[in-house]
């Protein structure tokens, strides 16, 4: 959702021939004479009965109001079809928590979860979000970001509302936060498909220039960009939003071979495709290319174009468009309210929309839906998400008496909570005041009550009753010199320097480069270096949504540890101070690379082709992130009088940890755990056995070797024979040991299905062992530290 283009929309007009002058024709004529028709699939047989009785109710332009958004007060609305007791259902941002409003928890972003590598706790985020969406009224929360964006360009704006840089971690996190928020009863929204990588010119304007066109080979879609599309629709989502961007030069929303072909068919998807807003550029080719609901259509006085409603009414009528497409459309919309129990039980009024009010059509209404348990598991998740990335003895601190805390990002925004805007955190560069604890935009969530890592530090500072000195003005340089060499006060310089960066991120922009400084004005990096300078026990935080280049002090002796919350949600300072007094060993792990230098990454990754048509070119293909690194042997950020290098799935604890035997047993187990089924073919099937069946199971001994209680991220990478054109290694399992005791061994187990030690083979259409039937499988602490390794024969 990108509601802030409304404006801009608004201005350039909402009709006339300009909207349809540059879409492109729906493309496979198979798939758009007979566009796969939902049958409930494997989990929603009954319900998908039970919705098909309520269409064969409807008239033609109840169907119709079903399947076009209507005004109302929610970001969607759907048309209600009140006599056979089918309410107008809400739809509502976003992937951190409802939005726009206050009452509700600002939870931590995608990425601090992935960090944790703790699927407990994915699945409990989503859970206690989606019960936060049920109690303000919302039927469908359009979230989890799944894989859309993945992380193709370290530079994507929107990278942080997702989850790992790789399609298997972000597939697993996708199967939790789908589970989660179905669990708490409100419909998902899987987003946004496919092949959705950057806000530059991902937007049509108009009159002028298509979307940018993503054009991605087949082995990448299948191997990278629909592998977590495909754990969504096994996890049992009901929604996926189709995406801004074009795909091989059609829109993804009007896109057949994507949304008929991979989604509908070859994933057996049986909710709704529903489209991103904006995202919708005509009637006919969208409905026969897959779309099966039209956001926001009538909402917000049609501005983003009269498409659906009277037109496809018109184009049912006059048989252009199959009233079966139409019948299934409703199907899939209603199917997933049936399944959740939405229809036999009323959800609480809507309560969204406290902030910004005077923008919405409806009157404010507050209502506290925050549970105290709720509270707790933020603060779990921002700890166990925070990575310590260096440590030469600066952590955990040791009883300071003495402590600076340096930048602005330490404390609150002086402009208060809606300081940067009302409907959005959209800050721009102008306006980074007070700590980051979320990237900007749709993704965006109001914390109700956020805690600053200045209030945190301050409280724990109580205790031992030590010195607090902090400032929060950046390039006050000569306060911020006093402050970190003492030389103001008697008491001599600071047993510690906190230092605190950022870099914003938001959607609708990709950052244009690495850095901590914005240009010339956040001056987080320059904050950094200043104290490092004159403060030998220096310790760095960062709240970034992904990497940053730290060349210019990484490797001083001064910086004595670094740790990174990410954007950590509305317990940011509680979370820290768990790490920095050493309340809790850090456990969390890099869900991506960070790089010595930017020209390190994959070569233009973000298309800035300036032409009516601009396109994407995927050529890096399998090789994003550690997989462009492992394959040209670039060494991620390290230097020689540094052990620190910063892969992903790095991460240093106060523990220690040793790996040893390495076993796999045969333990073919069926898949148990689909709600629903793909249709995925692979090559020698028999009978129903699945991509997803357990083939073996692979175990290491763990042990803490260390004298800390801590928990260790256990992972498993795949080496497929050099035959094939694979990158050297792919995350294929992944396993959070808690809380061990020192000197206790824990068996980390892996479970392999077959999609996981499979190729996508072109030629035949269907996964197939690599050549050989061999596979090498390697274990350890990272994706370049694997201390174990084991072949088999499959
Ligand atoms: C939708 O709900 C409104 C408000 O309850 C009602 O006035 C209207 O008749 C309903 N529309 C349909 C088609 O049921
Ligand atoms: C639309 O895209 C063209 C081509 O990039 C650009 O020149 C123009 O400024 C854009 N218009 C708007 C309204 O953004
Ligand atoms: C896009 O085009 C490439 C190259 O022709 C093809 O391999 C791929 O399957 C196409 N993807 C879709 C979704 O049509
Ligand atoms: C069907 O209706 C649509 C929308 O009103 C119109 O554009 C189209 O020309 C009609 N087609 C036929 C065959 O009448
Ligand atoms: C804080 O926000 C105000 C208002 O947007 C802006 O003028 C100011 O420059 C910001 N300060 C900093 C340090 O970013
Ligand atoms: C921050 O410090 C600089 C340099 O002393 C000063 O110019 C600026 O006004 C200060 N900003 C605020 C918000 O006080
Ligand atoms: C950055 O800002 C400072 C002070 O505002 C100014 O003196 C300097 O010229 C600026 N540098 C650049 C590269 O714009
Ligand atoms: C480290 O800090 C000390 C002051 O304690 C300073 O003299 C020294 O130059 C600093 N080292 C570096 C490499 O900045
Ligand atoms: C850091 O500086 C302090 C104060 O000057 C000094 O007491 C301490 O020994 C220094 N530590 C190191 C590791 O150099
Ligand atoms: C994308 O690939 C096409 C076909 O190879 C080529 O013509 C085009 O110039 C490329 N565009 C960009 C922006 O790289
Ligand atoms: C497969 O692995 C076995 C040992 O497990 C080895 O004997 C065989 O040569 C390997 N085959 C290939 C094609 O690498």
């Amino acid at each position: 959702m990108r509601g802030f283009y409304l404006p801009l929309l608004a201005a350039i007009g909402s009709s006339g021939p300009t909207f349809a002058a540059l879409a492109p024709a729906a493309t496979s004529l198979s798939y758009v004479i007979s566009p796969p028709v939902a049958d409930g699939g494997k989990a929603w047989k009954d319900a998908h009965a039970q919705a098909a009785e309520l269409v064969a109710e409807m008239t033609l332009e109840e169907k119709v109001s079903v399947v076009t958004g209507q005004a109302g007060p929610c970001a969607g609305n759907s048309g209600n079809v009140t006599r056979l007791g089918i309410p107008k259902m809400c739809f509502q941002d976003g992937p951190a928590g409802v939005r726009p409003s206050l009452g509700n928890t600002q939870f931590p972003s995608g990425v601090t979860t992935a960090a944790t590598w703790d699927v407990d706790l994915i699945y409990a985020r989503s859970y206690a979000m989606g019960k936060e969406f049920y109690d303000m009224g919302v039927h469908v929360a359009m979230a989890m970001v799944t894989g859309g964006p993945l992380g193709r360009s370290p530079y994507g704006g929107r990278n942080w509302e997702g989850w790992y840089a790789d399609p298997y971690g972000t597939g697993i996190a996708s199967w939790y936060g789908v589970r989660g928020m179905m669990d708490s009863g409100v419909q998902t929204c899987s987003k946004h498909f496919g092949f959705y990588e950057q806000e530059t010119y991902s937007i049509y304007n108009a009159s002028e220039q298509l979307p940018v066109s993503s054009n991605v080979d087949d082995k990448t879609s299948h191997e990278i960009y629909l592998w977590a599309f495909a754990e969504a629709v096994r996890a049992g989502t009901t929604h996926i939003m189709c995406a801004y961007n074009c795909i091989n030069g059609t829109h993804a929303c009007a896109n057949s071979e994507a949304n008929n072909g991979l989604l509908k068919g070859e994933l057996n998807f049986q909710g709704a495709v529903i489209s991103d807003w904006g995202g919708v550029w005509g009637t006919q080719g969208f409905a026969m290319g897959g779309l099966d609901v039209n956001m926001p259509g009538r909402g917000y006085g049609n501005v983003l174009g009269p498409f659906f409603d009277q037109e496809l009414y018109h184009l049912v009528s006059n048989r252009s468009i199959p009233e079966t497409r139409l019948n299934d459309m409703v199907a899939r919309a209603l199917t997933p309210a049936i399944v959740t129990g939405q229809l036999d039980k009323p959800l609480p009024s809507i309560a969204i929309n406290s902030v910004g009010t005077k923008n919405w059509p409806v009157p404010a209404t507050y209502r506290n839906v925050q549970k105290k348990s709720t509270i707790e598991l933020v603060r779990k998740i921002s700890t166990d998400g925070t990575v310590l990335l260096k440590n030469t003895g600066g952590l955990p601190l040791k009883n300071p008496q003495n402590i600076a805390v340096i930048g602005q990002d330490a404390g609150p925004n002086i402009l208060g909570l809606q300081g940067c805007g009302k409907l959005f955190r959209d800050c721009d560069i102008h306006n980074n005041n007070g700590t980051l604890s979320l990237g900007g935009g749709s993704g965006y969530a109001w914390p109700l009550n956020l805690i600053t890592p200045l209030d945190a530090i301050q409280a724990a500072a109580l205790k031992a009753r030590s010195l607090v000195q902090f400032v929060l003005n950046n390039t006050a340089a000569s306060v911020i010199a006093e402050t970190v060499t003492g030389s103001a006060l008697p008491i001599g310089p600071p047993d510690v320097c906190l230092v605190f960066a950022d870099r914003y991120m938001r959607e609708n922009m990709d950052r244009n480069d690495l850095s901590l400084n914005i240009g010339n004005w956040t001056h987080s990096e320059d904050i950094i270096v200043q104290t490092a300078a004159t403060c030998n026990n220096t310790v760095v935080v960062l709240h970034v949504g992904g990497p940053v280049i730290m060349e210019a002090w990484i490797d001083n002796p001064n910086v004595t540890a670094v740790v990174a919350p990410l954007f950590p949600g509305e317990q940011t300072g509680p979370g820290l101070v768990d790490i920095l007094w050493g309340r809790v060993s850090p456990s969390a792990k890099l869900p991506f690379t960070i790089a010595k230098q930017e020209s390190d990454y994959p070569p233009d990754t973000i298309s800035y082709d300036h032409s009516v048509t601009p396109q994407a070119n995927f050529t890096e293909k399998l090789k994003i992130d550690y997989r462009w690194f492992d394959t040209y042997n670039i060494t991620p950020r390290f230097a020689k009088s540094s052990p620190y290098s910063k892969e992903f799935g790095f991460g240093l604890t106060y523990s220690t940890f040793e790996y040893n035997h390495i076993e796999l047993k045969d333990t073919m187990r069926p898949d148990e755990h689909a709600i629903q089924e793909t249709k995925e073919k692979f090559a020698g099937q028999k009978g129903d056995e699945s991509l997803y069946d357990i083939l073996v199971t692979v175990t290491a001994a763990v042990t803490n070797t260390g004298d800390w209680t801590a928990s260790e991220v256990a992972q498993l990478y795949v080496e497929f024979p050099a035959t094939e054109d694979e990158p050297p290694r792919l995350l294929r399992g992944f396993a959070k040991l808690k809380n061990m005791k020192p000197g206790s061994t824990v068996k980390a187990s892996f479970p392999i299905r077959r999609k996981d030690v499979m190729i996508w083979d072109v030629h035949d259409q269907e996964w197939r062992f690599p050549e050989g039937r061999n596979v090498t499988f390697h274990v350890g602490a990272s994706s370049r530290n694997l201390l174990l390794s084991l072949e088999h024969t499959f």
